[in-house]
């Protein structure tokens, strides 16, 4: 947790964009009014896919829900609130909704230029996705 207020004071945030090396940020609102293309976009959101890259997000006011894979396959749905940083590594499935306040606002982050591409399911062939699964299994192991 981070407080958006005065997070780009925060030692410890500062720290960890140094240390993951989150060169870009940038800051996105979804909701019917902000967000043009609203219903498309969310559709797309909501697509189960993965990226090459990891998926970071710092949630400056609002809230949503991300879902992800686990191990079995099975969803679990993640909560994010104005303070939480989210970071997915890239292979994992995932897809994203807002809740019924359909509003929040998420800065996100990337190390150099971003790649923001989703691949959708079925992607199990892809690089980045084989490399996910090897990474499970040594912590499943
Ligand atoms: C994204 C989220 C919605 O790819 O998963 O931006
Ligand atoms: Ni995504």
């Amino acid at each position: 947790m981070f407080n958006p207020k005065d997070v780009d004071e925060n030692k410890e945030f500062i720290e960890l964009k140094r240390s993951r090396g989150y060169t870009y940020e940038d800051s996105v609102e979804i909701s019917p009014e902000k967000l043009p293309g609203y219903h498309d976009k969310i559709k797309m959101f909501f697509a189960e896919h993965i990226h090459t890259d990891e998926e970071i997000r710092f949630i400056e006011a609002g809230s949503g829900y991300f879902d992800v894979r686990d191990l079995d396959d099975k969803w679990i749905r993640i909560l994010v609130e104005a303070g939480d940083l989210l970071v997915l590594p890239a292979g994992i499935y995932h897809r994203f909704t807002c809740d019924k306040n359909d509003y929040i606002k998420a800065r996100r982050l990337f190390i150099g230029e971003p790649v923001w591409t989703p691949y959708n399911r079925p992607a199990d062939d892809m690089e980045e996705r084989k490399k996910y699964i090897d990474r499970m299994k040594c912590q499943k192991a």
